[in-house]
């Protein structure tokens, strides 16, 4: 076990023991009544109409409200390092695991913590799963409930091949909405949090707005599905690296706004290329429900999320300095080290997260080499820092203030005039009723 997370998840473990996984199929489903849900909801009474679900589910889903921020899911990237990171500088923003498959929790059942706990200051933590069986998807939501996640969430935009390997999930599971409603259901009829799925606004050649519309509405009419996050670029599952993948098929904020139209029953959360605290109120402002930032939370992640309190949450900002967030992760980062066995974390897998934490400071790229050396023979993230943080200015360490982002302007200017034409069932199956 992880030594910070001691004793502070056994009141939580108290879930259905494993052999009660449910995983709910048209036959076992009974007409039931919509009582408990708003009167608008159609696509959700479509669902209650032909589904069971638990009152609990019921619950969670009408009191649902998306986190106006959070951070993406990256592997390797938001490790429980990085969020500790994350969490030291925003209270506010929702976190997200890494997207953990969901054979590695079932086959790993006796490893749990290695890949699941984290330190209860990081609430509120989503867990991303990944995975194409329904019975693997179940089991892993049942260990999963005992670390008491505020939200799971289901990869369905990642065009890695590693996981496309893995069975074929993530993105290319856009191209089976059937599978992915009842994936769903599967994971909110054992859990008693909020599900949510994160997709592209397309794959491959199926790119069009209506393919789109078709796949967020068979997902929410099948399952208790009411929150999608929208990576606004489609993936091409084919012929270029992960990397190319957030980067060459071009953002279309418009076909987002467009589903924020044409589902108003629905929540969604923008995510793709928005950079600053100020583009993300820019987006809340244009309707967005919620705005999940990657790469710029993770390579400028002080002058990011200093701002996101503040300035997306209207709350007091934190007034710890950086060399204050600093020594609360060193201390963090020193108790971790090698709990996990054969070493690791190390002294690398600590500091990984900090090596853009002076990004755009005077003296940041010196900074970079002595921590490169230092890597060779400091054994304590102390000593690392002991060692390296005196070439950053004292101005730059003790300053609770974070510089203010450029602005690029508007990027979402003109972007209600893009919106294609509302959204028209491909199928007369799916017309409302
Ligand atoms: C290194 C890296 C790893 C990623 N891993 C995941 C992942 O595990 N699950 C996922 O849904 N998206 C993953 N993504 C995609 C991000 O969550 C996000 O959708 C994408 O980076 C676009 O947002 P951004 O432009 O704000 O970075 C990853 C991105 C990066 C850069």
């Amino acid at each position: 076990m992880m030594r910070y997370v001691g004793a502070g998840y056994t009141f939580i473990a108290s879930f259905a023991p494993l052999h009660s996984i449910a995983i709910p199929s048209r036959q076992q489903f009974r007409p039931t009544s919509a009582v408990g849900y708003p009167a608008s909801a159609k696509k959700l009474h479509c669902y209650t109409q032909t589904h069971k679900l638990n009152q609990a589910a019921l619950m969670v889903v009408a009191r649902y409200h998306p986190p106006l921020f959070s951070i993406a899911p990256m592997m390797d990237w938001t490790d429980n390092h990085f969020r500790m990171l994350a969490r030291l500088i925003s209270k506010h923003a929702w976190l997200y695991t890494e997207m953990l498959a969901a054979e590695t929790i079932v086959y790993q059942e006796h490893n749990l913590d290695r890949f699941l706990a984290f330190p209860p200051e990081q609430h509120p933590i989503v867990l991303q799963i990944g995975g194409n069986n329904l019975e693997n998807i179940a089991k892993a939501t049942q260990l999963a409930n005992a670390y008491g996640y505020d939200e799971i969430n289901l990869n369905c935009g990642c065009p890695s091949p590693r996981v496309v390997g893995h069975g074929c999930f993530g993105a290319r599971l856009m191209l089976d909405p059937k599978f992915v409603g009842q994936a769903m259901s599967v994971i909110s009829a054992n859990t008693n949090v909020p599900v949510t799925v994160k997709c592209r606004i397309g794959v491959d050649d199926h790119d069009s707005y209506n393919e789109l519309c078709d796949f967020i509405y068979k997902v929410s009419s099948t399952s208790p599905t009411k929150h999608f996050i929208i990576h606004s670029r489609k993936a091409l599952l084919n012929g270029i690296s992960p990397a190319e993948n957030r980067t060459i098929p071009p953002l279309k904020y418009e076909y987002f706004y467009g589903l924020v139209r044409d589902f108003p029953d629905l929540m969604f959360t923008i995510n793709g290329g928005i950079n600053s605290v100020e583009e993300v109120n820019a987006a809340l402002k244009k309707g967005a429900h919620g705005v999940m930032v990657g790469r710029a939370a993770y390579n400028n992640t002080w002058q990011l999320l200093r701002h996101v309190d503040s300035a997306v949450y209207g709350a007091p900002a934190s007034d710890l300095t950086r060399r204050q967030v600093l020594e609360k992760y060193i201390e963090y980062g020193d108790s971790v080290l090698g709990t996990n066995g054969n070493n690791r974390p190390n002294v690398r897998d600590i500091v990984k997260p900090l090596m853009s934490f002076f990004h755009a400071e005077p003296r940041n790229a010196i900074w970079k080499r002595k921590v490169d050396s230092a890597f060779r023979h400091c054994t304590t993230v102390k000593q690392l820092f002991d060692e390296t943080l005196g070439v950053i200015p004292d101005y730059v360490l003790d300053s609770p203030v974070a510089k203010v982002q450029p602005s690029r302007g508007d990027i979402f200017e003109n972007v209600h005039d893009l919106i294609p034409p509302p959204y028209k069932s491909s199928e007369p199956e799916l017309q409302y009723a």
